[in-house]
Parts: C-alpha cells; structure tokens; sequence
C-alpha cells in the first residue's frame, strides 16, 4: 500500500442543504477512512467542494428569481458550514465556479479536443423561441410514452422512472415559457465511451477489491455496450466550452465536476504554499485514488471520468470507488420534494454530532439500502455510547479521582484476568484497522464499541467497590488497566466520535504531544502515578420526548410538503370510434356459484346468469374477493369476448372489474335484471 492517499467525496450540489443521506451515503464514511488513515500515519489528503453547475441549480434560481450564482453562493456556505460542524475533516472545500476551476477544466477539455478525443455532431433539439434558447432536457416537460404522465421531464419520467430523451416525450412544452419548443440543429461534442470499452473492462477486471456493488453496476453498463456521450450543453450557466465558435455552450457538468477534484487539488497545494505539490497527488503513479460517492455517481466515477482520464494520458486512477447505497428514513425512501428528510443543521439544534456520527456509522448502507429511524438512534446512544462507553469512561475516572486521589495506580501482580483485558487492547487495533482499510465502517464501529463492552464487563466482574475496602493491591490494578482501555478508546473510537476522544484525551492529558498514532496505542499508555483529570460524563442518554419532537417535526414537514393529493389515475387511453364501442355486447349477469381454482393464486371460477344462458367465467380477482361473498351480486360483463382458455378451462365473456388504486378489484355492479344490456 503507498503512503500517499488522495480522497475525495462526491462534490454536492450546491442548490440545497445536506441531509442525513448525503452523509451516510458518501461523507461519514470518507471522513471514517480520512480519519483512520491519518493515525495510521498515512501522507492523506481529503478533497471536496460544492458543484455548482448543472441544470437544476438554473432551475432553483429561476424559481426564486435570484442569479445561479446568488443560489450557489448560499449554500457553499451553508454546506460547507454543515459539514464542518460535523467535523467532517476535509483538507480542502473547493468549489466548482472558481477561476481556477474554470481555467483547469478548460484547459482539460481542450487537451482531449486537440488529442481528436472528442467526435462532434450535429443533432436536433429543442429550442424556446421566445426564451430564444435551447432547452436542457430538464426545461422540457411533456407526456411520458411509457405511461401517460403529462409532467414527465425530457431526461426522466418521474412517475414511472423510465430514463427519457426530450424526443420522446409527447406533447413537449418549455418549462421556461410554457410555448412548444422546436427542433433546431445545433453542434456538440461527445465522447466515443465505446473507445475506452474494452480497457475499461480489463481496468475494472483487475481491480478484485472493488465492492460487489459497484462492479456490478460497472458490468450492466459494460456489458449494454458504452455509447457516445455529449460533453457539452447549450447552456449559460457553466465553464464555456473554450473553442471558437462555440459561444453560448458550456461543458456538461459531468464533465467538469470531477475535474473540480483536480482544482480543488490545485488551490489546496497554492493555498499551502507549495503551488506544485497538487502534482504529487494527481500524477505520481503511486498515489492511491478513493472516490467516495453515493451510488447513483458509480457511472461516473468508474466509467467517465476514468475515461476521461485515461484519454488526458497523466493522471493518476481511482484505485477504489467503495460507493454506498441509499438511506431510508423511518422505512420511506428519503426525499427533499416531498418533506422527507431529517436536515443536518436542524439536527444540530438539538444534539452532539458524535451521536450521529456513531448512531449512522452502525447502520451505513455499505451493501444494502439501509434505514434509519428516531428510535433507533436514541437506542444507539443510550445503550452502546451513554451504557457502556460513557459509563465505563465515568467509573474509572470517578474510582480513580475518589480513591486513588486522581492519579493512576500502579499495576502490580497482575491477575489473569487483567492481563487477559490489556491483551485485548493489542488485538481490536489489529481488528479495527483491518476493518477501516476494507472499508467496512461498520465492523469498525463493532469492534470499537466491543472494547469498551469488554473494558465495562471487567469493572463489574472485578468489583472495585469491594476490593477497595478489602484488598486494595487489586482495586488499583483493576482501576490501571481500566484507564488504559480507556486510552486505548481516546484513539480507537476517534474516526467515529471525535469530539469525545479529544476531550478524553485531555482528561487523560494525552494530547499534549499531538496525535498519537494508531500503532502507539499500547496497554502502557499511560504511566502509574500521573495525573487524570476527570471530565463530564460523557454521552448523556436521550429522553423519549426529545425522540417525540423529531418524529412530529418529520411528519408535520412531510404534510405541509403533501400537498392536494395525487391522483394517481391511469391516463386516458387513445381515442376510439363509437364504432368500435358497440361492437361490445355488455350485459348485467347474476353470479350464481364461485369458487377458487386450484393451483390458482387468482383466478375464481364463477357461474354467471346471462339472461338468456348459463355460463362458466373465469376471473382473476380472488386476492380481493372471497366466493361466498359474491354469490348473488349483479354485475356488468362482456358478453360477446371470444372463449379463452384459462389453466385448461375455457372461459366465456369477462367480468368489468373498476380498479380502485387504494381498495383494488371492485365490481361494477347494477339492479337490473340479468341479460340487460348495457350501453
Ligand atoms: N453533484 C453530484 C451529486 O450530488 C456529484 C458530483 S461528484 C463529481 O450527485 F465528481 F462530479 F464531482
Ligand atoms: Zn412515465
């Protein structure tokens, strides 16, 4: 492994404040494996910083009548507040609207243009003739083919998820001016993806590390075939693509959003003085390149900006992209649009960091979607940092401070039992670190908290409150080898609640030369007879109410963000002849017998009346009605649909069945007598 480790987070957009998934999905975990690998003593650097272009950043200004750049400014700031609150440890937060930015970025681009990387088309899109404008995919709305949504965006369907283009979209009006764009011819770049296919194969290939998670999606996006992909948008709000000629377009934010990693780089290196050092960790094969990112950025971070690298010829490649999974909040999929999310500066208002921080680090979606829940956060905090970290904490510096004049014991004639504690010191390290370096956060947080699990159950089984008053030899080894967990805690537990361990380090007047490193954590940190300055309790627990008044706070966000309902309703089909609507024969039929068809999850088989006839229908409604129950209904069928056979029966006509999206299958029932028609 080298010495040398660049890290950087998915840079956030910078049109709205972060919430909980934005720090379980990429910044927790890259500030746990930062925070590691600084007392590892690794050479680290931690790189991130607001991405302030793109098409939804026009749209929040539009909606409020502010400049992009008035959007981007506040919530830089907001944002990068947050996260320090959080003490997310980031060497450098740039942000993408920089005159450095725009000068690397450019001079990027124009590297793989002059290199012939790029293929420039021509193609048609829509433009607004009174904005006098093109119109990004997202100014465009109109009908989903798929299924009939009349706001579906021209990049994507909200209601059904299909990934659209403005072309396919039925009806299509300009969100900017509500008129009916056109095609017009316009010119861009794109990157052949396909070129890089087959190296990116063999590239990803050879990186057996990588999480199941992210190879898999590499291979689906591999294996549908790479296609071109356009680097340039007509668009004002953005780098402007640096050739002649190409006035009013800008590179597509996928493009340069990445390469902000770059110029981030570049202003920390001019920022500490040594302008060339950014090189170092950019071009010095050597460097270790981790992206940390949600999972919707795997395409590209593992496909496009690879590319793009590898096309540019010097840069150093990602060694590993652990991307995480989603986080859902009380059992719903997050979302900002609909209220549901917990924002982290409100959280701010009312607990420590630390309690997140450790709260979110046992449930990271490291493979899988996980949740998180109010309750089970203050379980968390309760039980694991106030019972047994804080408590263990609490009692040795109290034993030590009451009885011992607050100055460690000496450990003589160790029992096996407190060898067998010190022991353990040595072997969770190893546990531990091994954890952070497979960036598996949450058997670090396991192992770590097991600790002081292993630290509390001795006190108790040692019993000091005894052994003071009868053997006093023991009670000081029970208490020495207590403190020297707790040492070992101030560094081991410090990626995840670093605020605690800075003070417990004091406490423990620990910090005076600095950071200790991961392997000077030894059973002999602390010497006998020094000082220990009992603090505050660490980690007080969470009472029910103050759970409550989260919970409330959600759900009356999540019904002021309700709105009227929705109607989720089938959109109208195509319009018919009234030819074609009396060639249907609908009668009323009495159901005269009902009942399941075996080996059938469905269907029922039922006797109709028909007026003229007796007939077998079979009908698949048995998830929502019970046979007994039906039994002398009059309902309304299709009397003339040809015969079909169902599970090697054959049924005659078709019961009407109204489909009710929140109560199902109902019948469309009349009074008239069987046989009626209906039109
Ligand atoms: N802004 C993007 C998002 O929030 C992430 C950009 S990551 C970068 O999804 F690599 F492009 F910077
Ligand atoms: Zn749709």
């Amino acid at each position: 492994m080298s010495d040398r480790v660049l890290v950087t987070a998915a840079l956030p957009y910078a049109n709205g404040p972060l919430h909980l998934g934005h720090l379980a999905g990429a910044y927790l975990p890259s500030d746990l494996y930062v925070r590691y690998m600084r007392l590892a003593g690794k050479e680290i650097l931690f790189i991130c910083g607001s991405d302030e272009h793109g098409v939804p950043i026009t749209i929040a200004a539009d909606k409020e009548g502010v400049t992009p750049q008035d959007i981007v400014d506040r919530y830089h700031k907001i944002n990068k507040q947050a996260f320090e609150d959080f003490g997310i440890s980031f060497d450098y937060y740039g942000r993408t609207s920089s005159e450095t930015h725009k000068d690397i970025s450019q001079k990027f681009f124009k590297k793989l243009h002059d290199d012939g990387v790029f293929v420039k088309k021509t193609e048609k899109q829509y433009f607004d003739t009174e904005a006098q404008m093109f119109l990004a995919d997202r100014y465009i709305k109109g009908t989903c083919p798929k299924c009939g949504y009349e706001e579906a965006y021209g990049d994507q369907c909200e209601k059904c998820g299909t990934a659209l283009s403005p072309s396919e979209l039925g009806n299509p009006k300009s969100m900017l001016s509500g008129a009916t764009p056109e095609l017009r011819e316009t010119e861009h770049w794109y990157i052949p993806l396909g070129n890089y296919q087959e190296w990116l194969g063999e590239w990803i290939d050879g990186h057996g590390d990588w999480k199941a998670n992210v190879v898999g999606q590499c291979k689906s996006w591999l294996e549908g075939g790479l296609s071109e992909r356009a680097v340039t948008r007509d668009l004002k709000w953005g780098v402007p693509v640096p050739l002649e000629g190409a006035d009013g377009k800008v590179l597509y934010v996928w493009f340069d959003a990445p390469i902000g990693y770059i110029s981030a780089t570049v202003e920390w290196a001019a920022q500490t003085g040594s302008p060339e050092e950014w090189k170092l960790f950019w071009q010095q094969e050597d460097t270790e390149l981790i992206h940390f990112i949600g999972k919707d950025n795997i395409v590209f971070h593992c496909i496009m900006f690879p590319a793009m690298l590898k096309a540019h010829g010097d840069y150093v490649l990602p060694k590993n992209v652990p991307a995480n999974e989603f986080l859902n909040l009380e059992g719903k999929k997050l979302s900002t649009s609909r209220g549901w999310a917990v924002w982290l500066h409100e959280y701010l208002e009312e607990f420590e960091p630390d309690l997140l921080r450790y709260a979110l680090t046992t449930i990271l979606p490291e493979n899988k979607d996980s949740d998180f829940s109010w309750k089970d956060f203050q379980g968390r905090v309760n039980n694991d940092l106030a019972d047994v970290f804080g408590n263990f904490v609490f009692r040795t510096f109290s034993f030590i401070d009451r009885f011992f004049e607050g100055k460690l014991p000496e450990l003589k004639n160790a029992s096996k039992e407190d060898l067998a504690l010190l022991a353990e010191i040595e072997k969770h390290g190893k546990l531990i670190s091994e954890a952070y370096e497979k960036f598996r956060f949450k058997d670090a947080a396991h192992h770590t908290i097991n600790l002081a699990r292993l630290g509390n159950k001795y006190f108790t089984d040692m019993e000091p409150w005894h052994s003071r008053k009868t053997d006093i030899g023991k009670c000081g080894n029970t208490l020495h080898v207590s403190a020297q967990i707790v040492a070992a805690l101030s560094v081991y537990f410090e990626p995840i609640v670093p605020d605690a361990c800075s003070k417990l380090k004091t406490a423990l007047n620990l910090s005076v030369n600095g950071l200790i490193l991961w392997n000077e954590v030894s059973s002999e940190m602390l010497k006998a007879g020094q000082p220990l300055t009992a603090g505050e309790i660490p980690f007080k627990k969470i009472e029910d109410s103050q759970i409550q008044k989260q919970i409330d706070r959600l759900e009356a966000r999540a019904a002021e963000h309700a709105g009227p309902a929705e109607p989720d309703l089938e959109p109208e089909k195509d319009a018919i002849e009234f030819d074609d609507f009396v060639k249907l024969d609908l009668r009323v039929a009495r159901i005269l017998e009902a009942e399941k068809v075996k080996k059938s999850k469905k269907l029922l088989k039922i006797k109709v009346d028909v007026g003229y006839e007796e007939r077998i229908i079979l009908s698949g409604i048995s998830q929502f009605h019970e046979p007994e129950d039906i039994i002398g209904k009059n309902v309304v069928v299709v009397a003339n649909l040809k015969p079909r056979k169902m599970m090697g029966m054959e049924s005659k006509g078709m019961i009407l069945m109204a489909e009710d999206p929140a109560d199902g299958l109902l019948f469309v029932s009349s009074d008239a007598r069987p046989g009626s028609v209906v039109n």
